[in-house]
């Protein structure tokens, strides 16, 4: 397993570029096969995930090709779909996988996908799509770990009036997904409102679909017969361009993060000024960080959009370390997302644990141990931690970061961090 080593204490300095975002090109990918034309995808970031994405697709009979250069672009079609299913070997590796769900079932009325099952972050349930999905007329059981679902004779989804429990952002898109070839209208309350949400509902519309609300907790979705082929950009990662902001901040430097939308990272950039950092919108895809004259602890609550979202919670933590006083962070979203807090905790942090809360007293002096990353943003924290620390940090596990930074080290690099992958030894 490949690792980084950190050398910390250089500020960063210079212009770092956002790519495009994995919580958008996801479900981006998936919709391809709500349509047998042709679709292009620009701007899909070079991380593990949408590789496996890709994989699924072609499983499941799409041709996708990938073009490198300056970003990824995709080109998938999917004249015929041959397999109905994402198969527990994908699906184990990427619970994104769930999103080929509602896609199959409003173009074949079948699927047969694996259950996702629980992560490190939490128990992380399906049941509201698949409640969705009943509401709509399929029929499904779970059987030997997957999920059986059909509509009665391969017949059409039906829309529906569906009033989701919780606010879940891939069980909203699932849905939207199911519900644009659906017979009727279908109206989605308490739906979820992410950045990422309305990329697709703006690629489902070029696609043909009638959707209105976007932005909005209430979705209206006019059932169309079919979609046809398009071009679509997906938008920049709000959480890369949130984690670079930290990055700038923790380490004093003066960073000037390009290619996002500020738009997008209103809570970050609030909590970033509370704490006493200095940002700037340059111009409407660059905002810089400068040095905060003192950083201040803030507390943060996790919530979904456009609160404070729990994907940047991690990396505020590492920031919360280094800031006078006490930030007191509590977790809203899941259950069990401060696995890295204990990592912090072995590198001198001051933080104690109890439940959904934890409690920073900064400002702490770091220094650089061995320590495991446990998932995806919790290894975007303990990188953060790791520019900060005395010494040399060596972070484990890292191909839970190669999940969704594209280039970090490179990128990391370029700006002034001593940051280098260790490849594992081949065996
Ligand atoms: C998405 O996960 C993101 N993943 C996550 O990003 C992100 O942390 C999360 O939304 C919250 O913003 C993708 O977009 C691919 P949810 P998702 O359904 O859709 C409960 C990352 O690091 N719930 O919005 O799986 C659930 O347990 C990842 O990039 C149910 O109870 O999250 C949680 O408490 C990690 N039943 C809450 O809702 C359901 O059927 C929100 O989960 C569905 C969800």
């Amino acid at each position: 397993m490949d690792k980084f080593l950190i050398k910390g204490g250089n500020p960063l300095r210079g212009t770092v570029s956002v790519s495009g975002a994995k919580n958008s090109a996801l479900p981006v990918m998936a919709a391809t096969l709500l349509t047998a034309d042709q679709v292009t995808v620009h701007n899909i970031p070079k991380v593990r995930d949408l590789i496996t994405m890709s994989k699924l697709l072609a499983f499941m009979g799409a041709t996708v090709s990938i073009t490198e250069i300056p970003a990824s672009d995709y080109t998938i079609s999917t004249p015929t779909l041959n397999h109905a299913e994402a198969p527990y070997e994908l699906v184990k590796t990427m619970r994104a996988s769930i999103l080929t769900l509602g896609p199959l079932m409003a173009r074949l009325g079948i699927a047969h996908v694996s259950l996702p099952g629980g992560c490190a972050i939490g128990a992380r349930p399906i049941d509201l799509h698949l409640a969705a999905l009943e509401k709509m007329g399929a029929e499904i059981t779970i059987s030997h770990g997957y999920i059986e679902a059909k509509v009665p004779n391969r017949g059409r989804l039906k829309g529906a009036h569906i009033i989701f429990d919780k606010i879940t952002v891939t069980g909203t898109e699932n849905i939207l997904m199911a519900a644009v070839l659906a017979d009727g209208e279908s109206i989605l309350e308490n739906a979820a409102r992410e950045p990422e949400i309305t990329d697709l509902i703006v690629m489902l519309r070029k696609m043909g679909a009638c959707i209105t609300g976007d932005g909005t907790s209430t979705l209206r979705i006019r059932g169309v017969k079919e979609l046809h082929g398009t071009e679509h950009t997906v938008i920049p990662d709000r959480i890369e361009a949130g984690t670079f902001l930290i990055a700038g901040a923790i380490t004093g430097g003066d960073l000037t993060v390009a290619n996002c939308d500020p738009g997008h990272l209103g809570a970050v950039i609030a909590k970033l000024q509370q704490s006493g950092v200095e940002t700037e919108t340059v111009d409407k895809s660059t905002l810089r960080v400068r040095p905060a004259r003192k950083l201040a602890g803030a507390d943060v609550t996790t919530e979904e959009y456009p609160g404070f979202a729990t994907d940047m919670q991690a990396q505020y933590m590492a920031l919360a370390t280094q800031a006078e006083g006490t930030s007191v962070i509590t977790e809203t979203i899941f259950e069990n997302r401060y696995l890295h807090a204990s990592e912090m905790v072995r590198m001198g942090a001051n933080i104690s644990v109890d439940g959904r809360r934890a409690v920073v007293r900064g400002p702490a002096e770091l220094s650089g141990t061995t320590v495991q990353a446990s998932d995806l943003r919790a290894s975007a924290g303990l990188v953060l931690a790791g520019l900060v620390s005395s010494g040399e940090t060596l972070i484990d596990r890292v191909y839970h970061i190669d999940r969704g930074y594209e280039g970090i080290v490179e990128k990391l690099s370029s700006v002034g961090a001593d940051i280098t992958r260790i490849h594992a030894p081949s065996t």
